[in-house]
């Protein structure tokens, strides 16, 4: 299948990058065609509200790289949402993505299946963060295909020595 994995992490080749990757090679190894995206490269603003999408078939008023990454949904079965935990939660940059979804909610989504990845320093820091996405999910009725939290990550690259890893990997590989 068609997958998009948005990665909200502003470090450079760090632990959610190294996440990211990891789920790609297990994804793009069982045959499906992945498209990796780099959220903090880009330069997305926070929805407006305004609802001009609403009457403007999905089309957001606001005309900034966001316009591509909606183009790369349009086209996927599966969206994979990856950030490290920042003060309990998300990051900003994948926040922002997420809210600027809006331009597809009276039109509908042409994806229908999600998982969540997340890194952080520290264990039992996920609450906030699934609580969102879980809620989120319900009530757009998208399938959760999984979520995976791999604490203990601190300095770039640590992740690597994680056992956790590798059920990144295999989770990717089991997609189809
Ligand atoms: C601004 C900021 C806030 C963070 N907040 C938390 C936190 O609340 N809980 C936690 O366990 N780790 C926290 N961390 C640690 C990161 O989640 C962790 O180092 C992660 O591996 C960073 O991923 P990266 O290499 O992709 O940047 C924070 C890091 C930063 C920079």
């Amino acid at each position: 299948m068609k997958i998009a994995i948005l990665n909200g992490s502003p470090r450079k080749g760090g632990n959610t990058e190294i996440m990211t990757d990891t789920f790609v090679k297990g994804a793009k190894e069982s045959g499906n065609e992945v498209t990796k995206i780099n959220l903090a490269g880009k330069k997305i603003a926070g929805c407006l509200g305004c609802q001009y999408c609403f009457s403007h078939d999905g089309v957001c008023v606001q005309k900034d790289d966001m316009t591509d990454v909606l183009a790369v949904l349009d086209t996927v079965d599966m969206v994979v949402f990856a950030s490290p935990i920042y003060w309990f939660d998300i990051t900003a940059q994948l926040k922002c993505a997420i809210d600027r979804l809006y331009a597809r909610g009276k039109m509908g989504f042409h994806f229908n299946k999600t998982a969540l990845l997340l890194d952080s320093a520290s264990d039992g820091v996920y609450q906030a963060a699934m609580a969102q996405y879980k809620s989120t999910v319900a009530y757009l009725q998208w399938e959760d295909k999984g979520i995976f939290t791999i604490p203990g990550t601190t300095d770039k690259g640590s992740i690597k020595n994680l056992e956790k890893l590798n059920d990144v990997y295999e989770f990717g590989k089991s997609l189809s």
